[in-house]
């Protein structure tokens, strides 16, 4: 089997500096490189970023200065904040750099000799902020989606890539590979944009126009168009076509983006791939968006949220932690400061700092700082389930790991975590301290509190780096051991009884969040504004709201109501209800789905629909999530 791992983030553009939506990107491709490391895969992480086209001579003129200058001070800030996070890539790349160069020109000229790339004059209405054509169907109230203006219609002599030519390939290839772009949700949405017959592809732009870029091996009037420069990236930087890196890792090859580039991942690249005669790549992967506040993160809304300054305030492990835990891979996620103490101050200082502290503190209390030994008799009763959870856990980490869904990897983690918590109020080692005959019974606890700390130490390695190491050192872990692997994990009583250890420490400090709101001169009031909370209620008055179970049967969208879907829902009793959900499910999806619904809200008619309750859902500016139930329910049972 081959046992590599290739794992890449988009190139960022040089057009901005780096924020935490670049940091989110960054930070989960190195934790799935760690984890793949516990694997004991040799793995390859690749980031870098993106130095041509308009937007950067646009960003380097408002600066005063050229290109080349700006895209060097730029991407330094990138390179430079990678280390700061904790981020192990093993390469940099920059679409400047020569090598990279020669090969997307390889890469062009391979294609236009095996004649998919032509030359056709082509109107078209042009995005210059999104450097593409759109086409009308494309556009939003005849506005680019992204920057909300007006394209501009411009008439050129271009060069074509034939993409068209490879749609039945590429529909036929995600169909046969269900898991190549994942979530499936955008998976769908590749699929479904599919349907439409697809349209060749742009590659050129004129040097009148652009120069800033890579000139066009076979035209030197006319530079490559950025995208295919881009996404060439993935494969120069590993040394294609020979290099000993592309033959080891680009059949692993695993990318990780945002939804905002899911097309040109997951349409033009494996064409382009597929045209070139190059493999295609395993995975895409593809999350979605960090807002602020419910709003989307953006310059002139001055809420654009600066990592560093995160972590110089809260601490590396404790800002990766929050990230990774906070956002469901593939949907949207609300970042506020108040979540990110909120889970400081219960996971970890709560939870895992508290358990280890308390634990250590025992060792020292009771051994002297020596780890005990352990009888082996005592210990199968005394370890009640410890090590059947703790193998539990490693086992539903690695699955979830697997599919990128990190929260429940975390989860997993912190379900083991409570166990243990629980283990020590139920063997309550400080009665046990108490008789000469319970001696052996709890150094046997001890033990496996050890034991499981250490488990824990393991898992956490990926996404708390430095919180690893720090627990490894304090439960006497001989640091050239492979602490973190797997295998190891999955063995109980590895630790070595006697091992001195050294005095224990606090993993997280609390944050006193009366008083950072009190520095920050808020009241409890101003707090609660700021959640946007609403005015408290009575009992009597909320048990006025009739909650009920419903499964949809049917769905369907709304003419001219671009938000709405009209849902039959059971309740006990058949329903209509009109949801404004239509941004975040297709009505196929939500067939058979159980939802929360208000059963006695007064019926109104919407886009001549009329509705019957109200469907719940947790919503921010630009996702929403149905509230269900965890395991399938009577429709029409009362909540309460
Ligand atoms: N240069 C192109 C990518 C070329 S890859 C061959 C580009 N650059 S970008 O600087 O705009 O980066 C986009 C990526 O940054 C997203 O796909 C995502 O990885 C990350 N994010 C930017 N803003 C984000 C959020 N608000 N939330 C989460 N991630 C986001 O597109």
């Amino acid at each position: 089997m081959n046992n590599s791992f290739y794992v890449t983030t988009p190139i960022y553009y040089v057009n901005a500096r780096p924020h935490l939506g670049h940091a989110y990107t960054t930070i989960a491709a190195d934790v799935v490189n760690r984890f793949n490391q516990m694997r004991k895969a040799e793995t390859y992480f690749l980031t870098g970023t993106d130095e041509h086209g308009d937007k950067i001579v646009e960003a380097a003129e408002k600066e005063n200065t050229t290109p080349r200058v700006y895209v060097d001070k730029i991407s330094k800030l990138f390179r430079e904040l990678w280390p700061e996070l904790g981020i192990s890539n093993d390469d940099f790349i920059r679409t400047t750099d020569k090598n990279h160069i020669q090969i997307v020109e390889k890469i062009l000229q391979d294609i236009y000799d095996s004649g998919d790339i032509y030359f056709s004059e082509y109107e078209g209405l042009y995005c210059f902020g999104c450097e593409r054509f759109y086409t009308e169907k494309e556009l939003v109230d005849g506005k680019c989606p992204d920057h909300e203006s007006k394209p501009e219609r411009i008439k050129e002599s271009n060069y074509f890539f034939r993409m068209s030519k490879y749609q039945d390939w590429l529909v036929e290839h995600i169909h046969k590979n269900p898991d190549f772009i994942r979530p499936e949700r955008y998976r769908n949405e590749v699929l479904s944009f599919l349907k439409e017959p697809l349209e060749d592809l742009c590659i050129s732009r004129p040097k009148s126009r652009l120069k800033w870029g890579i000139t066009i091996p076979f035209d030197t009037d006319y530079v490559i168009y950025v995208w295919f420069d881009a996404l060439v990236n993935y494969i120069s930087a590993l040394g294609y076509p020979d290099g000993k890196k592309f033959i080891q890792f680009w059949p692993s090859a695993q990318h990780i983006i945002a939804k905002d580039i899911l097309k040109p991942h997951g349409i033009y690249w494996p064409t382009i791939l597929k045209a070139a005669g190059i493999e295609v790549y395993k995975h895409l992967n593809v999350h979605g968006y960090w807002n602020v506040d419910q709003s989307k993160m953006s310059k002139s809304l001055g809420n654009v949220v600066e990592p560093l300054s995160l972590k110089n305030k809260y601490g590396l492990d404790a800002f990766r932690y929050f990230l990774m835990r906070d956002m469901v891979f593939g949907l949207d996620s609300n970042f506020s400061e108040e979540g990110l103490v909120n889970r400081i101050n219960s996971d970890l200082a709560n939870d895992l700092g508290n358990l280890f502290s308390r634990v250590l503190a025992m060792v020292h209390k009771y051994f002297k700082g020596s780890i005990p030994q352990i009888d082996l008799t005592l210990d199968e009763a005394a370890s009640l389930s410890l090590e059947k959870d703790a193998a539990e856990a490693v086992t539903e980490f690695e699955v979830c790991m697997d599919k990128f869904a990190f929260h429940k990897a975390l989860a997993a983690i912190w379900e083991l975590i409570s166990k243990m918590n629980k283990y020590v109020d139920l063997t309550a080692p400080w009665e046990l301290a108490k008789k000469k005959s319970s001696q052996k019974q709890l150094e046997a606890v001890i033990y496996n509190l050890l034991e499981g700390l250490r488990v824990i130490s393991g898992m956490i390695y990926p996404i708390m780096p430095e919180t690893a190491r720090t627990m490894q050192k304090h439960l006497g872990i001989d640091p050239g051991a492979s602490f973190y692997e797997l295998d190891h994990l999955r063995k109980w009583r590895i630790i070595q009884p006697g091992t001195i250890l050294p005095k224990t420490i606090t993993l997280f400090p609390r944050i006193d969040v009366k008083k950072e709101d009190a520095a920050n001169g808020d009241t409890d009031q101003d707090v609660k504004t700021r959640l946007k909370m609403k005015p408290e209620i009575s009992m009597e008055e909320f048990l006025k709201v009739d909650l009920r179970v419903a499964t949809i049967t049917a769905a369907e969208t709304i003419p001219r109501a671009k938000k709405l879907l009209k849902l039959e829902v059971d309740i006990g009793e058949k329903r209509t209800i009109v949801a404004g959900i239509a941004n975040s499910y297709s009505p196929e999806e939500l067939i058979g789905k159980q939802a929360i619904v208000v059963a006695n809200l007064k019926s109104a008619k919407l886009m001549g629909v009329l509705s019957s309750g109200m469907l719940l859902a947790a919503v921010d500016e630009k996702e929403c999530t149905v509230a269900g139930m965890d395991k399938p329910v009577k429709p029409g049972t009362p909540l309460s």
